[in-house]
């Protein structure tokens, strides 16, 4: 059987294996994912032993993203404006290297919460990994403006620079939390790691438009920026569990040419059951 595997550490707690193998059940592939906890310094060596024992693609999690990019022998457009990868394709001798979470996430927001991001004014908090991998997605789904706050603002600055020649005629700024005071959003989509702190970025009071999604990248039900959110008066709330199943149907579709469904799948998650 192909064997496919999910790269990180911590890793036992990934619910990549229980996706994937609902994904091969329900497309009726023969393969095999499962989870392999790399030492922090050790990553490349894990990968170069899966692929000696005739492994045939990856996925790679924190804290390996960067390696991840750096061992790669080709990358995908939106991987090398990442910087970061998630997926890998073992080919031969060479090493693809690809970043699906920008469209995972996109592809949550868009088909799975019913809120087209085209037209919409969309605010993005953070300019770390995170916020990074889901720039190229996101202006490519033609919202009319995209900001990205940061609590250290020269960060925004510099992302905003860096993807400046793919905003089109799109306005898209950098900003601090508090200049955004007097702006309303149709999307706010938290790529901070503050929830992980249970700390919720610091936001103007009526940031939320009427009818507004507000996305926690991070899953789990109520995160503290969620909780924040909806006590802002946020209409729609949203976790990453979505866009965790989306990516890594991106990826499945890459390696095995087949797009699962991904709806039966993420009720199953969010239901508690075995996808
Ligand atoms: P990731 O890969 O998860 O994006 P990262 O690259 O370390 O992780 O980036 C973390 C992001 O969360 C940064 O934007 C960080 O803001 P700074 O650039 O100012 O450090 C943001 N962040 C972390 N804790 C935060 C908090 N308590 N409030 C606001 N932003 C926070």
């Amino acid at each position: 059987m192909d064997r496919y595997a999910v790269f990180g550490n911590p890793v036992a707690h990934s619910k990549s294996p229980r996706i994937h193998a609902a994904f091969a059940r329900q497309t009726g592939q023969a393969l095999h994912y499962e989870a392999i906890l790399a030492p922090t310094d050790g990553f490349a060596a894990a990968i170069a032993a899966f692929r000696a024992a005739g492994g045939r693609g990856a996925n790679v999690t924190v804290p390996f993203k960067l390696e991840a990019c750096a061992l790669a022998t080709r990358l995908t457009p939106r991987a090398q404006l990442a910087g970061a990868v998630n997926t890998l394709q073992f080919n031969g001798a060479e090493v693809l290297g690809d970043n699906t979470d920008g469209a995972g996430i996109v592809r949550d927001i868009v088909h799975n919460l019913g809120h087209p991001c085209r037209a919409c004014r969309v605010l993005l908090l953070g300019a770390g990994g995170a916020a990074r991998g889901a720039l190229l997605p996101l202006l490519d789904s033609q919202p009319a403006k995209l900001v990205i706050a940061n609590r250290t603002v020269s960060k925004a600055h510099d992302l905003c620079a860096a993807f400046r020649p793919h905003a089109g005629e799109i306005a898209f700024t950098a900003s601090a939390f508090e200049e955004l005071a007097g702006q309303q959003f149709d999307i706010v989509i938290n790529a901070t790691s503050a929830s992980l702190a249970a700390a919720a970025p610091p936001l103007p009071a009526n940031i939320y438009a009427p009818g507004a999604l507000a996305y926690d990248m991070m899953y789990g039900g109520d995160t503290a920026y969620l909780v924040h959110a909806r006590a802002a008066g946020a209409a729609q709330l949203a976790d990453g569990l979505g866009m965790l199943v989306e990516q890594a149907a991106e990826s499945f579709a890459l390696w095995r040419g087949v797009r699962p469904e991904t709806a039966p799948v993420l009720a199953a998650l969010r239901a508690g059951l075995d996808a």
